[in-house]
């Protein structure tokens, strides 16, 4: 069991003490790191996890006392146990007062000692299971919720599974709905981390006053309302990792702040002059153009190139349109089971309906769109069973025409120039016939063609009038 623990920190200013106590916990399994004193005692706390601190309370320069006063403050989850050859009660009393969970006088038998390692031991344990089953109740990120089959998703499970492992800080860039707190937690969950901590903090919900001293802390009186001393959440993540959703919009003053934890690991509670420093993996996502941020001076181009160690694409659903039908068929199965409704299917309109649509909500929106169907269905599910799609559409319309304005397409290397404009150019007219429930006359006059050029742009492009109207078709 011991062997899964983090050491223990012991702090002897003698050294036969320190030799003769770490033997004595090396014959239970248990890992050590000693050192002289308090100072080195505070350094080493800073640097890595323990599963609990071991001090003597009488030592050169801090005493064992001052040493545990600060180490609770800042490290309140590490558990200390102090050893002092002037045992009174009242000394005792000091100790636990100074933060200590234990107290044991001079001499004592090996088995005291032992007992009340194990006793922090267990508590250690308990803490992460604990975690570790939170998590799994409430998160339960796995690869096999990544839905797809297209080479795109392939090369994403992929890279999930280099990455994971590794403590490089990531940068999730996508469209709304695209899958990217899935990827997030699915590098958490096979990340050697997977036991600790996972923190997610959306840094667009929270009002940019309050983000700072989420994220780091805050002392008491540091601001009006700040009654007590309140650690940061990056100190709770301590060990594990730290999702920042909507990372695009914070404030640069706070930018300015992460980039500086991002170097290693330091920071100070806002209103405290205290350094202090964790261990914790970063991940950060946002649907912002990053580089539209960095030119607008909204995002830090340092910063940015600091997150960007690796950088995961998912792309948005219109550009994989093969897996449309796959994830439809997965939420209707899932949102099947959890109604108790079995023989669903999808008729084929619906199956039409579904393929030509430019999804602009991405997964999130056929997601949606499948639970709506499947509660309202029986049997087969038909194309009325599923939304009307032009009010997404509509709805997102206003992205769509900045991107129309600015194309942002990934330029794939093997493709001509002549291709990837025509990609292009079909784009824009799916999305505008979407738009004007495939409306010949009015996607015309949006484009500011003749019905007649647009006719021959959608043969020249494959594309097919899906209502299957007239020219004057949805125009009553
Ligand atoms: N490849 C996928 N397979 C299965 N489900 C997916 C996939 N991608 C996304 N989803 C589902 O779609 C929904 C939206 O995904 P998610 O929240 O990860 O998107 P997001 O990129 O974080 O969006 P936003 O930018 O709006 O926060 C979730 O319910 C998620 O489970
Ligand atoms: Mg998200």
């Amino acid at each position: 069991m011991s062997k899964a623990l983090p050491p223990i920190l012991l702090i002897d200013d003698e050294k036969n003490m320190r030799l003769s106590l770490q033997s004595m916990l090396a014959d239970e399994d248990y890992a050590v790191e000693a050192v002289e004193s308090a100072e080195e005692g505070m350094d080493q706390l800073a640097k890595r996890s323990y599963f609990m601190v071991i001090t003597d309370a009488h030592l050169d320069g801090m005493s064992g006392y001052e040493f545990l006063g600060k180490a609770s403050k800042l490290h309140p989850n590490v558990p200390a146990l102090m050893i002092t050859a002037y045992a009174t009660p009242k000394l005792a009393v000091e100790a636990i007062k100074a933060g200590a969970v234990d107290y044991l006088p001079k001499p004592f038998a090996p088995e005291e000692l032992l007992h009340a390692v194990s006793r922090c031991a267990e508590r250690h344990t308990l803490i992460r299971q604990n975690h570790s089953l939170r998590q799994q109740v409430s998160e339960g990120y796995s690869l096999d919720q990544i839905i797809g089959k297209c080479p795109s998703m392939d090369e994403l499970r992929e890279l999930i599974q280099t990455v994971a492992p590794t403590d490089a800080t990531v940068l999730i860039l996508g469209e709304s709905g695209t899958g990217k707190e899935l990827i997030a937690g699915a590098l958490h969950a096979l990340s050697q981390r997977a036991n600790e901590t996972y923190v997610r903090i959306n840094c667009a919900a929270i009002p940019e006053t309050l983000l700072e001293s989420e994220l780091f802390g805050h002392e008491k009186g540091a601001f009006t309302g700040a009654l007590k001393q309140k650690a940061g959440r990056v100190e709770e993540a301590d060990g594990g990792t730290i999702f920042l959703d909507e990372i695009g919009d914070m404030s640069r003053p706070l930018q300015a702040k992460l980039l500086r934890f991002l170097e290693d690991g330091s920071f100070t509670r806002v209103g405290g002059n205290e350094e202090l420093r964790v261990h914790v993996r970063l991940i950060a996502a946002t649907n912002r153009d990053i580089v539209d941020a960095i030119q607008q001076n909204e995002f830090r181009e340092d910063l940015f190139h600091r997150l960007n160690v690796v950088q995961f694409r998912p792309a948005p659903l219109r550009d994989r349109s093969d897996d449309v039908l796959l994830l439809a068929n997965y939420f209707l199965n899932t949102f099947a089971a959890q109604l108790k409704k079995s023989d669903l299917t999808l008729s084929d309109e619906a199956t039409d309906k579904l393929r030509s649509h430019f999804w602009p909500g991405n997964v999130r929106e056929l997601r949606n769109a499948i639970e709506r169907a499947v509660i309202l269905s029986q049997g087969e599910i038909g194309a009325k069973q599923l939304p009307d799609f032009e009010l997404e559409t509509r709805l997102h319309g206003k992205e769509e025409d900045q991107s129309a304005k600015a194309p942002s397409a990934p330029i794939a290397i093997d493709q001509s120039l002549d291709e990837l404009v025509s990609g292009y150019e079909k784009n824009i007219i799916t999305s505008s016939l979407e738009r004007n429930r495939y409306s010949i006359n009015k996607t015309a006059d949006q484009l500011k063609v003749t019905r007649h050029a647009l006719r021959y742009r959608m043969q020249r492009l494959n594309i097919n009038n899906e209502s299957g109207e007239s020219d004057s078709g949805g125009d009553k």
